[in-house]
């Protein structure tokens, strides 16, 4: 399998490392508008292979997208990240015409490539690549799911006293600070609902730092965070590349499913070697049901600020 990272910023690098690390790719082409840089990136993880035994051959390019020719998924992470106090829904300007710019740069030398969108504000990202390339919707996907997952399975475990491997958990909606819906009601510890062992506050409480997961880090580091971003892609493309069929709760475009239309927000679906094999369709609570509402209003927001 033939992997482009697009942005070859701490994201995008940490997408690299991640996805060589788990050596499951023949090759990762990182690129990057800034010259030199992606090859400097490259050339620091190649020399992590023989310590970290993988054979993936991660090769830099400034700008070059003919060297992208033929890759099976592309990760777009470029734009501008979120310094503290933004919100991911501030970076559209800048954004939108990047992401524009580069995916469909990518499908003229990959037509038939899968693309993981992560660029913010990430749901309005993938839905504008949807409108602007028209290419089938199983072949877009969002990064947001995956990744405020993890953020809601390490509060669970930090709030139940549990390792992380005991705990289970997804978080659907928006993948925004107030439109991620953590699914508490279905989080488990090894199959015993987290209610047994945490109070409704005490839950209320994960719930809220699990949506607040990213603004915290950003806090804290002085811009977005990367290490779980760059896991949580890995993770999808190594899904795709073993068509896996895991399921994941990721941004797709919507037709008609949770009575949404015409939006890409996050949803569970079944992740193979086709990008999306299917949504899955869980049956939420009337509370839930309102959340998804609410969350897929505030996307549809920021979605009619796109020019397109
Ligand atoms: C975050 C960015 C990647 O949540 O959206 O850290």
């Amino acid at each position: 399998m033939k992997v482009t990272v697009v942005g070859a910023g701490a994201v995008g690098a940490s997408c690299a490392e991640y996805i060589a690390i788990r050596n499951f790719a023949a090759e990762v082409v990182l690129l990057d508008i800034k010259e030199g840089f992606a090859e400097g990136k490259a050339m620091d993880l190649m020399q992590t292979a023989s310590l970290l035994k993988f054979d993936t051959k991660i090769t830099g390019v400034t700008n070059d997208y003919s060297q992208t020719a033929n890759s099976d998924v592309c990760v777009i992470t470029s734009g501008i990240p979120r310094k503290p106090g933004m919100t991911r829904e501030e970076l559209i300007g800048i954004n939108a015409g990047i992401v524009k710019m580069v995916s469909s740069s990518l499908l003229e030398h990959s037509p038939n490539t899968i693309i993981i969108v992560v660029s913010n504000p990430m749901d309005t990202m993938a839905y504008l690549v949807h409108k602007t390339t028209g290419i089938a919707k199983n072949r877009i996907i969002g990064m947001g799911g995956a990744l405020d997952s993890a953020r809601f399975k390490y509060r669970l475990a930090e709030a139940t006293n549990a390792p992380i491997s005991d705990i289970d958990g997804m978080v659907l909606g928006g993948h925004s600070d107030k439109g991620m819906i953590p699914l508490t009601r279905l989080a488990t510890r090894n199959s015993v609902p987290v209610s047994e062992f945490l109070s409704n506050e005490r839950l209320e409480q994960v719930a809220a730092d699990t949506k607040v997961g990213g603004a915290t880090l950003t806090g804290l580091l002085g811009t977005s965070a990367w290490y779980a971003p760059g896991a949580a892609v890995s993770s999808m493309v190594h899904a795709i590349a073993t068509d896996a069929q895991k399921m994941f709760p990721c941004s797709v475009m919507l037709q008609g499913e949770y009575d949404l239309n015409d939006i890409s927000i996050g949803v569970p679906v079944i992740l193979g070697k086709n990008g999306i094999e299917r949504i899955v369709e869980i049956n939420l609570s009337d509370v839930e049901k309102a959340k998804m509402q609410e969350s897929a209003a505030a996307v549809m927001k920021t979605n009619k600020l796109l020019e397109i």
